[in-house]
């Protein structure tokens, strides 16, 4: 099948540090893929260098046949190439409906509608429809028409993911890049709010690249894995192939266990 992104030889160093060495990897449209690895292992700067944030100092990156490498985050973006952060980007002291007027509206001003109007409003790309009925219809998506006027400052943590991914639809992506969509949430929801991501944005094809530590939500969710170790990728294939490779056992779920027990041991503030 053609390959919807190409990542082909991404070096990228910082000072002493190499977060990318020599990264190759074709994404198959209409599949999902999940990124894993320890803290640092250059999972973040990959997704940096795909949408733009970072310049490789190395190597090129096609996506529909088109070298994208140069370009700026919100060309990228207006490609169909959208992430979430980390850390959710949302304004606290909004309500989740307003949160997502936000969002159309950077996407209107991007696209410089001014031509397509319905009843006198803007209709947003992609969906045709007025801003308003695209934010309702995207918080119905995403299971939040119940938190639609809350401040997003008072919802839950793992409303709050879901909100900010909801954000990123806003953009119509062929290409979702999801860095941690479960991490601050407790083991119990992840997988919630995974069908519900999956169940919300699967449906149109689109593809997925998503950061986990939790190995048991990587091999639910992912059909591929790629694994980071220190700016390399260590092992490419199916999560049953990648989760019982000898380097991948050693160096990234040894780690991940570590991890937790780490934050098991750690008192809850
Ligand atoms: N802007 C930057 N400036 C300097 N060093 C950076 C920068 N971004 C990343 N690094 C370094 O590059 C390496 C890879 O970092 P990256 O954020 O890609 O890791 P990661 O796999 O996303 O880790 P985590 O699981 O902690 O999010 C790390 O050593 C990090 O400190
Ligand atoms: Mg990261």
């Amino acid at each position: 099948m053609a390959a919807i992104l190409d990542a082909a030889g991404l070096n990228k160093n910082f000072g002493a540090v190499t977060a990318a060495n020599d990264i190759n990897a074709a994404i198959e449209r209409d599949s999902v893929v999940g990124l894993i690895g320890t803290n640092g292992a250059g999972k973040t700067t990959f997704i940096n260098m795909i949408t733009g944030y970072l310049k490789p100092d190395r190597g090129r990156i096609h996506y529909e046949g088109r070298d994208i490498t140069r370009l700026a985050p919100r060309d990228i973006t207006r490609l169909g190439i959208c992430r979430s952060f980390q850390i959710p980007q949302l304004y606290a002291s909004l309500t989740a409906y307003e949160n997502m007027m936000i969002g159309i509206g950077v996407v209107l001003r991007n696209a410089g509608r001014g031509g397509f109007f319905s009843r006198g409003e803007p209709l947003v790309p992609g969906y045709e429809q007025p801003a308003a009925a695209v934010a309702d219809g995207l918080l119905q998506r995403f299971g939040l028409a119940e938190y639609r006027d809350k401040n997003a400052q008072v919802l839950p943590g793992g409303v709050r993911k879901l909100l900010d991914i909801a954000l990123t639809m806003v953009a119509r992506p062929k290409i979702l890049l999801l860095d941690e969509p479960t991490s601050g949430v407790s083991a119990e929801e992840k997988f919630a709010i995974m069908e519900m991501i999956m169940k919300a944005v699967r449906a149109e094809g689109i593809t997925v690249l998503f950061v986990e530590h939790d190995m048991e939500v990587v091999s639910r969710f992912a059909e591929r894995v790629l694994a980071f170790y220190d700016g390399r990728i260590i092992a490419d294939g199916s999560p049953e192939q990648a989760l019982n490779d000898p380097e991948v056992k050693r160096y990234v779920v040894g780690g991940e266990l570590h991890r937790l027990d780490e934050e098991k041991a750690r008192p809850r503030a």
